[in-house]
C-alpha cells in the first residue's frame, strides 16, 4: 500500500513534507536542481540579502574619498550593485524553474522596509512560485516598543500583498512577545508562517574575552522551541505553518507534523549528512505512516492539541514530577 505524503507550502501543492530551506545548498539552479533529483517536495531558495549589497557598498566607499565630485558617481554604483544582484538572482531563478518541477520559492532579506517591494516584484517576474520574506528586524532598538517593530512587519506585509499576485510567506525569528497575537494580526496577509528562522549565534571565547560566531549549524535537540509554538500556534490561529530549525531526524519531522506543520524545512542537517538524507527521512516517514495505518498526511497533521490550558497544566505536572519536593525522579 502506498500513503500519500502530498501537503502544501505558502498555499502551493507539494508532494511530501520535506522542504529544503534557503540556504547555500539552494543558492544555485544547479543546486536547486539535485535536491529536488534527491526528492526534496519544494525548495526556497537562498536569500537575496540587502545588507550583504550594502556592505559592499560600503567597502567601496572605503577605497574611493567620498566627496562632491563622485557622490553622483556612488549613488549610481549603489544602484547598479543592487540591479546587478537582483538580476543575477533572477537568472538562477529562471534557469532553477526551467530545470525542475517543484515549487521554487523565492526569498528576500532586506534591512530596510523602503527597499522590499524592489526586490519582490522582479522576483515575481522572473517566474518565483511564492516569496518567503526573512524577516530579521531583531528588537534591540530602546526607542522602539514591541508594536513598532510589529508595525513594520504589518506596514510590510500589507504592501506586498497589494502588490503581489504570488503567495507571500513569512519566516519570523521566535522572538515576539505575544507570538499568536501577533500570527493572528498577519495571518489574513499571509499564506503561511515559518517558525523559526535560525540567527547566528554569538559566542564569547573566554581566554581572550572576544565575541566569537557560536555554532554554524542547528543540533538535533534544537527543535523543541519551534515544536512548541508549532502546537500553539496550530491550535491558535488559522494560518499554515512550515516548520523550522533543529528538524535533522524523520521522528522530529513526524513531531512537527503532528503538532500541525503543513511541512518542514530542512538546512542543517543536509549540510551535516548530505542531501541522499531527504530520501532517507522521506522513506523512514512513509514507513512509520504504514506501520501507524495513517494513509495520508492529513491523518497525521495537527494530532497532538496543545492548547492554552492544557499547556499550562502540563508545564506545571512535569515540573511538580521533576523537581517537586520529595520528587526521586533527578537526584543531585
Ligand atoms: C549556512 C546557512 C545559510 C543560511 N542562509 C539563509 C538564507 O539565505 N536565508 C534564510 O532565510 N535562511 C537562511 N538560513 C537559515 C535556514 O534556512 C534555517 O531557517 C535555519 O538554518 C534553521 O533550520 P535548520 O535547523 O534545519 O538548519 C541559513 C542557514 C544556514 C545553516
Amino acid at each position: 500500500m502506498k500513503v500519500d505524503v502530498s501537503s502544501h507550502l505558502y498555499s502551493l501543492p507539494i508532494k511530501n513534507p520535506l522542504v529544503v530551506g534557503s540556504s547555500g545548498i539552494t543558492s544555485t539552479a544547479e543546486k536547486v536542481k539535485k535536491v529536488a533529483d534527491a526528492g526534496a517536495g519544494a525548495v526556497i531558495m537562498k536569500s537575496i540579502f540587502e545588507e550583504e549589497i550594502n556592505l559592499q557598498f560600503l567597502d567601496e566607499m572605503r577605497k574611493l574619498e567620498v566627496n562632491d565630485a563622485n557622490l553622483e558617481f556612488l549613488d549610481y554604483y549603489d544602484y547598479e550593485l543592487r540591479k546587478n544582484a537582483l538580476d543575477a538572482y533572477c537568472e538562477e531563478l529562471k534557469e532553477a524553474k526551467n530545470q525542475v518541477s517543484i515549487p521554487v520559492v523565492a526569498s528576500i532579506s532586506c534591512a530596510s522596509a523602503g527597499e522590499w517591494i524592489n526586490f519582490a516584484k522582479p522576483l515575481e517576474e522572473a517566474g518565483a512560485d511564492a516569496l518567503e520574506i526573512n524577516a530579521m528586524f531583531l528588537p534591540v532598538d530602546m526607542s522602539k516598543t514591541a508594536a513598532d517593530y510589529e508595525k513594520l512587519f504589518v506596514e510590510l506585509l500589507t504592501k506586498l500583498k497589494a502588490e503581489l499576485s504570488i503567495p507571500v510567506g513569512i519566516k519570523l525569528s521566535p522572538y515576539f512577545s505575544h507570538l499568536p497575537q501577533f500570527a493572528a494580526k498577519i495571518s489574513k496577509k499571509v499564506a503561511g508562517i515559518t517558525l523559526f528562522n535560525r540567527f547566528y549565534n554569538p559566542d564569547i571565547n573566554i581566554h581572550d574575552s572576544k565575541l566569537i560566531t557560536g555554532p554554524v549549524f542547528s543540533s538535533p535537540g534544537d527543535f523543541y522551541n519551534t515544536l512548541r509554538w508549532t502546537a500553539l500556534l496550530s491550535s491558535a490561529v488559522k494560518v499554515p505553518l512550515s516548520a523550522s530549525t533543529g528538524i535533522h531526524t524523520p521522528e522530529t519531522m513526524i513531531k512537527m507534523l503532528m503538532a500541525g506543520a503543513e511541512n518542514t524545512q530542512v538546512v542543517s542537517a543536509l549540510y551535516l549528512h548530505g542531501i541522499k538524507h531527504i530520501q532517507a527521512m522521506l522513506s523512514k516517514l512513509e514507513a512509520f505512516m504504514l506501520e501507524n495505518d495513517f494513509e495520508s498526511l492529513a491523518d497525521l497533521k495537527g494530532r497532538v492539541k496543545m492548547e492554552n490550558g492544557l499547556q499550562n497544566t502540563f508545564q506545571r505536572v512535569q515540573f511538580m514530577k521533576y523537581f517537586g519536593s520529595g520528587s526521586s525522579m533527578i537526584d543531585i
